[in-house]
């Protein structure tokens, strides 16, 4: 748990609640986590998922590791502590997104156990919905996709604490959802996460909440 440093602090409520939120979106905020070694086919399902809410009518957001790196998390490398720390700051951005109302769309290795853990807690704790998304693939497979071309820099040496390489990777023990996407279809992948969010009642089809839908 990261330590509280500005005292004389406190959360300031405002007048509109999550739920006058929701009547405007029509939707409930939540936050869908994929985490799986670099080149599992984290981006590639959560842009998928993206256009298939779309189509729903549901407005999702992605947060993708590469791009965030390159943005709020530019200042973050690959030690553990500054893995630890990036997870941290997604995972609190994840839950802003989801109080506004979004589902978001979270895609990191999120290599370590205990900080996806907090993530999920700290939805939990703030009653927003956390679906995790085991991205499931052998380490051969994606090292034979290497879409960067990373592994075969980690693997020459010319990258260090590479994720499933030299750098550890600890796979979810009850994750949600689970995809092997070295033996299952895009398409039916997104059926799969479509499908929980329908049945968890997640994703709402129809959520007529406003007045004038009523009457
Ligand atoms: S995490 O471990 O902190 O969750 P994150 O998902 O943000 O990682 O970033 C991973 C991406 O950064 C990879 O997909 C890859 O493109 C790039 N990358 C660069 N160096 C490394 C490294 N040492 N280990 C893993 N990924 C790396």
């Amino acid at each position: 748990m990261a330590e509280q440093k500005a005292t004389n602090v406190t959360w300031h409520d405002g007048d509109v609640s999550r739920e006058d939120r929701q009547q405007i979106l029509r939707q409930q905020g939540s936050t869908i986590w994929f985490t799986g070694l670099s080149g599992s086919g984290k981006s590639t399902v959560s842009v998928a998922l993206e256009r298939a809410l779309y189509k729903m009518g549901k407005l999702s957001y992605r947060l993708d590791g590469d791009n965030v790196r390159l943005g709020i998390n530019k200042n973050l490398g690959f030690s553990e502590a500054d893995r630890k720390e990036n997870i941290r700051r997604i995972g609190e951005v994840a839950k802003l997104f989801s109080d506004a109302g979004t589902i978001s769309l979270s895609s990191f290795i999120s290599p370590y156990r205990a900080d996806r853990d907090e993530v999920r807690a700290l939805h939990e704790a703030a009653g927003l919905p956390f679906v995790e998304v085991f991205v499931d693939c052998s380490l051969e497979v994606a090292e034979q996709r290497d879409p960067k071309g990373l592994y075969k820099k980690a693997r020459a040496g010319e990258i260090k604490n590479f994720t499933g390489i030299d750098d550890p990777y600890e796979p979810p023990l009850k994750p949600e959802i689970h995809l092997k996407t070295d033996e299952m279809s895009i398409e039916d992948e997104i059926q799969l996460i479509i499908d929980y969010l329908l049945e968890k009642d997640i994703v709402k089809t129809n959520m007529l909440t406003r007045e004038s839908d009523a009457a």
